[in-house]
């Protein structure tokens, strides 16, 4: 079977667009006279980062960190660490981190705690998708688009190892499938 038969939309493009949308409205009664930093974390927020900002019509600034973890399996987290870091002071900023899966946690809760320490004037979450099946450690999420089922998604900017982030609906795969196929 071919990649492409095992992709099933979970969230269309006209999906997206719409919820995008409602989390730019939010957004931007919470931050338009705030001069808000907001923090996509890469590599998979970066679709998701800039058609928000393109909604939110008001002076903002932005920023990229990006985390690795070692030894890190679907069910056992490695140890986080910042592998490119903030070029930017956040200290007495207004900080929006900008992610586009919420999973075990762990990243989430890392980055935020790490952000914390910075001393920003305020530090909220962004998230475009949840998946709580997985949660293994506590993480507010102040702005969601969606609440998604324990399958491994992709597109939107989300790959699988470093596969389909061109796609522009968000679409899931069989995860005994990608694993016992080259795609
Ligand atoms: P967490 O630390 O387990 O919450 O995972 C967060 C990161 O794992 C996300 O930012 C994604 O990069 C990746 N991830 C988790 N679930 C998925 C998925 O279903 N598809 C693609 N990447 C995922
Ligand atoms: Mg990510």
């Amino acid at each position: 079977m071919s990649a492409q038969a095992k992709r099933q939309i979970l969230l269309s493009r006209q999906e997206i667009e719409v919820t995008v949308g409602k989390l730019a409205a939010e957004i931007k009664i919470d931050y338009q006279d705030k001069n808000p930093l907001l923090i996509g974390i890469l590599k998979g927020s970066f679709v998701f980062l800039a058609d928000l900002i393109r909604l939110l019509n008001f002076p903002l600034e932005v920023e990229f960190v990006r985390l690795s973890s070692y030894g890190r399996g679907r069910s056992a987290p490695g140890k986080l660490k910042v592998v490119q870091g903030l070029h930017t002071q956040i200290k007495d900023r207004d900080v929006l981190v900008v992610e586009d899966i919420v999973d075990t946690g762990h990243s989430a809760a890392f980055l935020m705690d790490y952000l914390r320490k910075k001393k920003p004037a305020s530090l909220k979450l962004c998230a475009l998708t949840d998946k709580p099946s997985r949660r293994e450690v506590t993480v507010t999420i102040d702005y969601l688009g969606f609440t998604v089922p324990n399958k491994f998604i992709v597109g939107y900017g989300i790959d699988w190892d470093e596969k389909f982030r061109y796609l522009p609906d968000i679409c899931y795969l069989e995860t005994e499938k990608i694993l016992n196929t080259n795609l």
